[in-house]
């Protein structure tokens, strides 16, 4: 079993979660993708998606799924979306897609989240998969030398890369740039993550903590399920 034919299994174990009627937080990445396809086979009835980018918007609407952007529902029913590491407590590293902000408002704007991978994405420890860091464009290289005094403060000593595709820069949906951090281990999730949120500049960060309710694994023997 490939890891996309896991990634299609966690995905269309996600799908049989759906409901007719549910506001429906989608996901961005190639997991995701999957389960939106998965959502659209089902044909359910008075189904919202919302999506957490651009591209999975129009996936969503190329399959004919019914889309609202966040501030037009009033509550999101469920969110799934893939990672990029799911660790202990199901604490992520997510935003190797570049979506992690749309994401993360959609997710802490849901009643409930469930994140799907394959099985390679578990680790025991958060960190090997660097992690993304928004931070807006203006003065962005000032930023990322107050992240570096972060990360020292963490003994992690390598400086993050601006992500660039065909040597530019490149920008998120939302018009800000991304900085890849290779952690190698993230000790201190929370820590982190608090630190990060207060240098002025970073938008936001990958680390999703105590946001996801559930995790569908694809496995070579299945799909497992876990919880927090
Ligand atoms: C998108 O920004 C990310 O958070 C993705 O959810 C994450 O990178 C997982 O992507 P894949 O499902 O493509 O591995």
């Amino acid at each position: 079993m490939t890891a996309d034919d896991q990634k299609r299994a966690a995905g269309e174990a996600a799908a049989a979660l759906v409901q007719p009627g549910m506001v429906v937080g989608l996901g961005t990445g190639s997991t995701a993708a999957w389960f939106v396809k998965a959502l659209a086979a089902r044909g359910l009835k008075d189904i919202v998606g919302v999506p957490t980018s651009v591209a999975t918007a129009d996936l969503a609407t190329g399959l004919g799924l019914k889309i609202k952007q966040l501030d037009e529902v009033s509550t999101i029913d469920l969110t799934v979306d893939g990672a990029d590491e799911v660790g202990p407590a199901l604490s992520l590293i997510k935003g190797g897609g570049g979506a992690l902000l749309r994401e993360k408002l959609v997710w802490e704007n849901s009643r409930r989240c469930v994140v799907i991978a394959d099985a390679a994405k578990r680790v025991a420890m958060l960190g090997k998969f660097a992690l993304p860091i928004e931070v807006v464009g203006f003065g962005h290289k000032s930023t990322m030398a107050r992240i570096c005094d972060v990360l020292a403060e963490f003994d992690i000593g390598m400086a993050p890369r601006l992500r660039s595709r065909d040597g530019a820069p490149v920008k998120t949906d939302s018009g800000n740039l991304i900085y890849d951090a290779a952690c190698g281990r993230i000790e201190e999730p929370a820590a982190l993550a608090a630190a990060l949120k207060s240098v002025t500049g970073v938008v936001d960060h990958g680390l999703f903590l105590d946001l996801a309710d559930m995790a569908l694994v694809g496995t070579p023997d299945g799909v497992v399920t876990l919880e927090p």
